[in-house]
């Protein structure tokens, strides 16, 4: 790869992505790996002279939890270096300095000053004081705190009760802080981050979807050169992407198995046909599995059991499939490589995992362990991008947006919003419940923002309910089925706010969906924000 990168060490922080995801948004490359990497690997990968800073990540445990400690080549490199809350404790730490536990932890909003006029700082400002110091609103989240600078080194931002909220080593490039610029809540986040990748690293502006397609094409060909390559669409984004830029690259060599588990949203089956095979010209083979993943369905209430038998069930007809293919003699040999479209959160996730850094809240399984099974290479032409760069892909190689910038969609689909056992007659009510949902959604227009509600929420979907409730209707009663209908805000699906819906929408959308759909009679509106709760019901 040409590109200037940026290294970012993962101590363990449950927002060390989004410091990647905001060094991307300048359109510099990086990479997370863990902190646990040795000095040898960091010198390897400065090696092609492309590697141009590097920032510490903040950490869920304090100095004194755990040992870990950056790895020395990061400050011997001559490269800059930004520590970041935890980042910047374990840089005072190893460089000379010191840091204190205290009583009280720091967590939230905080007003910090500005000093010292640093390259990093300078000019950036939410606010002046009356005596003309510069301030920075930003989100505090520790409970230790440097207490003593290590040699070279000046204050660079304070708060009553952090005196040292900010360090720098100028002459070194090094510099820390406590806060978080990687969290939108800092306002100045952003700039802060793009002055350090941009200017003081120096880094090339040169991460640009546009034109990473043609990379990313000549990559594929490479791999592959003349054998062919089966992926598994599942008419979600990062899938619907990654076989648009494979089909970009090989064309013909490239066969799409779309296999409909029959809980799929209303009419998502001949949408994803229509894209691909009509307006791709992709060769794509449609699976109907509905009434094989039904059967096995009957009779299961308990979620993870459900989870399970769709996974399995997935992997057994495609691997039916992919043998099917094969003995038909399509294409000249019959596929060596198996297409998935694995983006960088998983790819970090699970490095994390191995090094147990990351804290997980809950696993989520797709298919794994597939291409071993079937004896198949591996092709993953989106695991350095990020959700949002796989959007931006997928627009620049000509998907439409409103597929690409769906709500994501869980791999078991509608089995997890039908609540217990899963039902053909379930899943059709929910569906057009569902659409009607949807729909509304990108009817309705804030006025302040000029966006769609469906845009101003970042996952929205219906949830069967089965149980029974009265309600009349004309002249009669009716006994009829509840459904719950779910909106979230979120950036990271980590922690998520109920979506404050206009009521008119909530009106416009309950009344359409209990005269519409017969058999629902009822509706409701989840107010639960995760944690406690989770953004899916089961
Ligand atoms: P939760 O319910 O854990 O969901 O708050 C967080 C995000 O993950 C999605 N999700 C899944 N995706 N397979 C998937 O591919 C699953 O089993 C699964 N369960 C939850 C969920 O839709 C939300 O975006």
């Amino acid at each position: 790869m040409q590109h200037d990168k940026i290294l970012i060490l993962d101590f363990g922080s449950q927002v060390t992505q989004l410091i990647a995801r905001r060094v991307r948004e300048t359109h510099v490359y990086c990479e997370v790996h863990p902190c646990d990497v040795s000095s040898e690997w960091v010198r390897a990968f400065a090696a092609d002279g492309k590697l141009k800073g590097v920032i510490l990540s903040g950490s869920h445990a304090s100095v004194y939890e755990v040992d870990d400690r950056a790895p020395d080549a990061v400050f011997e490199l001559g490269i800059p270096v930004l520590g970041i809350c935890y980042g910047m404790q374990t840089m005072a730490t190893q460089l000379g300095g010191k840091v204190e536990g205290s009583n009280s932890r720091e967590f939230g909003y905080a007003e910090v000053r500005a000093h010292g006029h640093t390259a990093l700082l300078q000019g950036i400002e939410d606010f002046a004081t009356a005596e003309g110091h510069g301030m920075l609103k930003v989100w505090m989240s520790h409970g230790d705190k440097v207490t003593a600078l290590p040699p070279g080194f000046k204050v660079m931002a304070s708060t009553p009760s952090c005196p040292i909220a900010g360090m720098a080593d100028e002459s070194r490039h090094f510099y820390a802080v406590q806060f978080h610029p990687e969290v939108t809540h800092t306002v100045q986040g952003a700039a802060i981050l793009g002055r350090f990748v941009r200017e003081i690293c120096g880094a090339n502006a040169d991460w640009i979807m546009g034109d990473y397609i043609e990379e990313a094409v000549a990559r594929i060909r490479e791999q592959v050169g003349d054998e062919e390559v089966i992926l598994g669409l599942s008419g979600g984004v990062d899938s619907s992407v990654a076989a648009a830029l494979i089909h970009r690259a090989i064309g013909d060599q490239l066969t799409c198995v779309f296999v409909d588990h029959g809980l799929l949203r209303l009419h998502e089956g001949d949408m994803v046909m229509d894209m691909f095979e009509g307006k791709l010209h992709a060769k794509v083979v449609r699976v109907d599995a509905s009434e094989l993943f039904l059967r096995e369905l009957a009779g299961v209430s308990e979620p993870e059991q459900k989870r399970k038998i769709i996974g399995r069930l997935f992997v057994d007809v495609f691997k039916a499939e992919a043998a099917k293919l094969k003995a038909s003699g399509q294409g000249h040999k019959g596929a060596t490589f198996l297409a998935q479209g694995t983006i960088y959160p998983d790819v970090i996730e699970s490095g994390g995992a191995k090094s147990k850094k990351a804290v997980t809240i809950k696993s989520h399984h797709n298919v794994g362990g597939l291409p071993e099974q079937l004896g198949l290479k591996l092709l993953e032409p989106l695991r350095d991008l990020f959700k949002d760069e796989v959007r931006e892909l997928g627009v620049a190689l000509g998907l439409p947006r409103e597929m690409v910038y769906r709500h994501p969609f869980p791999g078991p689909g509608l089995g997890v919003r039908i609540l217990g056992e899963v039902k053909k007659e379930y899943a059709d009510l929910l569906r057009r419940a569902d659409a009607i949902f949807i729909e509304e959604l990108r009817n309705f227009t804030d006025e302040a923002t000029g966006k769609t509600w469906y845009d101003l929420t970042s996952q929205a979907f219906t949830v069967f309910l089965p149980v029974k409730s009265v309600g009349v209707m004309g002249d009669g009663r009716t006994y009829d089925y509840v459904v719950a209908l779910r909106a979230v805000q979120t950036s990271d699906f980590m922690t998520a706010d109920w979506a404050e819906l206009p009521y008119a929408l909530l009106k416009k959308v309950s009344s359409r969906i209990i005269n519409e759909v017969r058999g629902i009679n009822r509706v409701t509106y989840d107010v639960s924000s995760k944690p406690p709760a989770t953004i899916e019901w089961e």
